[in-house]
């Protein structure tokens, strides 16, 4: 559970991650049973699926991004870990290894406002397709949340990210949870996380 840098090349170092991945660890062992087969989608920098598999034992993790730079990251900070899959969302067929399926979790940490607002209705559907029917899906980063005030760091955030790439943004969740609602998955709980952050947590509609 070190948070020391790895000595590989390849290892990055997110600040954000580190300070993190703690409470986000802490929520995910007071949702959990003792066992199960989890996926992290956009695991980034691996800082948090290393804390993760450090702190629940009885989960079987896989890791998963896009990026070659990120899965050479995650392979240095959790190198005991299965090689990480290129899994975009918005891949029709996720190749999930039969033996991790169903899923009992998914997890995904700081991606929907990173990514196109394509890339929801991408998590969810897929989300939708691989968790079993107990199975939780995970949604942790910060929203606009209609009739509620924005922190200003969060709207200085959003401002920053629409300057860098117009598709990217905040996403409100009212519109987050029509695309999960559409894919068949229903709000179980919303967790207020440190600054401004939320848990979101769904499940299979009944
Ligand atoms: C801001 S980083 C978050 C990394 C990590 N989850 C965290 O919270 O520190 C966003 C990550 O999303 C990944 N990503 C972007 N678009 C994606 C997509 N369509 N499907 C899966 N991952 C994606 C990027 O490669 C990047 O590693």
């Amino acid at each position: 559970m070190s948070s020391a840098l790895p000595e590989s090349p390849g290892a990055r170092h997110s600040p954000a991650a580190e300070r993190n991945k703690q409470p986000m660890l802490e929520a995910l062992q007071a949702l959990l049973p003792p066992r199960g087969r989890a996926l992290e989608i956009a695991s980034g920098s691996g800082q948090h699926i290393a804390h993760f598999a450090a702190g629940l034992p009885g989960w079987h993790w896989l890791a998963s991004d896009p990026s070659p730079e990120a899965r050479a990251s995650i392979a240095a900070w959790w190198p005991q870990g299965p090689a990480a899959l290129a899994l975009d969302v918005q891949d029709a067929d996720w190749g999930l290894p039969a033996g991790h399926l169903p899923l009992d979790l998914i997890h995904c940490a700081n991606m929907l406002h990173i990514a196109p607002s394509s890339s929801a209705k991408g998590l969810f559907q897929g989300a939708s397709r691989h968790l079993a029917k107990t199975g939780l899906l995970t949604v942790y980063g910060p929203f606009v949340v209609p009739g509620e005030p924005t922190a200003p760091s969060n709207l200085a955030f959003d401002a920053e990210l629409r300057s860098r790439n117009p598709a990217w943004g905040l996403r409100q969740l009212d519109q987050v949870l029509a695309c999960a609602q559409d894919a068949g998955l229903r709000l179980r709980e919303r967790i207020g996380m440190p600054a401004n952050n939320l848990l979101l947590v769904w499940e299979r509609q009944p």
